[in-house]
């Protein structure tokens, strides 16, 4: 019989069409699921590859899919998630495998741009700082969201992506609410545009992965809301003609 004191872990070998593979790793107190797979690269099979950077939920980089949930796995307990001993641990959905555990985030940062994700202001460094209201409804909207660390947890977790793949996703839409609520920019009509075509805001169906699974518990679902209430309006005043 197995020891109880050891945890069986699938994880996902190669690429797309790639396999899993078994690993036998001994349980440790607070042990998390980058503990496992860090185990498992210096310890099993130094071929292994994976992300992480800074082991305490800041830099978005260590996103896999575990027992078939996408989760930042640096803040992810074992023993939360295992189940029955066992673990599998796969790349984030919705992306392609460069390999192993590994996915190539090109598109999903290459939608923050066609969102137009950046902050265009018209100050330059001879001006005073802006003074915005921290207790304005656009202030709490826009900090509402902000604290997004680019992990791809979302993004992994929307079927929309899945089934029509120019969708631009939650966080490049949370990103794009942010800086539709952020009175210093001047591209709101601009970004408008980019979030409200076929691809954008309205092919959300709200149903809620994305917040429900969001490590920053950050709602894009809300934000993209409000991008539908943006834009419906503008199209009323016939501004995104
Ligand atoms: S609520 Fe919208 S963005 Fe979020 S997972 Fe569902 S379809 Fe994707
Ligand atoms: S919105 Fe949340 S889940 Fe999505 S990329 Fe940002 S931090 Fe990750
Ligand atoms: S390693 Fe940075 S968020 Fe997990």
């Amino acid at each position: 019989m197995r020891e109880m004191s050891h945890l069986t872990v699938k994880v996902w070998r190669g690429s797309d069409d790639g396999r899993f593979v078994v690993y036998e790793v001994p349980r440790a107190e607070s042990q998390t699921v980058l503990d496992v797979v860090t185990h498992i690269q210096r310890r099993l099979d130094p071929s292994l590859s994976y992300r992480f950077a800074c082991r305490v939920g800041m830099c978005g980089s260590c996103a896999m899919t575990v027992n078939g949930i996408a989760r930042w796995t640096c803040r992810t307990h074992v023993a939360a998630v295992a189940k029955n001993g066992t673990l599998e641990i796969a790349p984030l959905s919705n992306l392609p495998v460069i390999k192993d555990l590994v996915t190539d985030m090109s598109e999903f940062f290459d939608k923050w741009a066609r969102a137009l994700g950046r902050f265009r202001g018209a100050t330059t460094r001879n001006d005073d700082f802006a003074r915005v209201e921290p207790g304005s409804a656009q202030r709490k909207a826009a900090d509402a969201g902000i604290e997004c660390i680019g992990c791809g947890v979302c993004y992994a977790s929307c079927d929309v992506v899945t089934w029509r793949p120019a969708f631009l996703g939650p966080a490049a839409l949370n990103r794009a609410w942010t800086l539709a609520n952020d009175v210093r920019d001047t591209a709101q009509r601009e970004r408008l545009l980019a979030v409200a075509g076929d691809a954008g805001c309205h092919a959300c169906h709200t149903q809620g992965s994305c917040s429900e699974r969001c490590p920053k518990k950050i709602e894009p679902t809300a934000g993209i809301a409000g991008l539908k209430r943006l834009a419906a309006r503008a199209a009323l005043r016939g501004e995104l003609g």
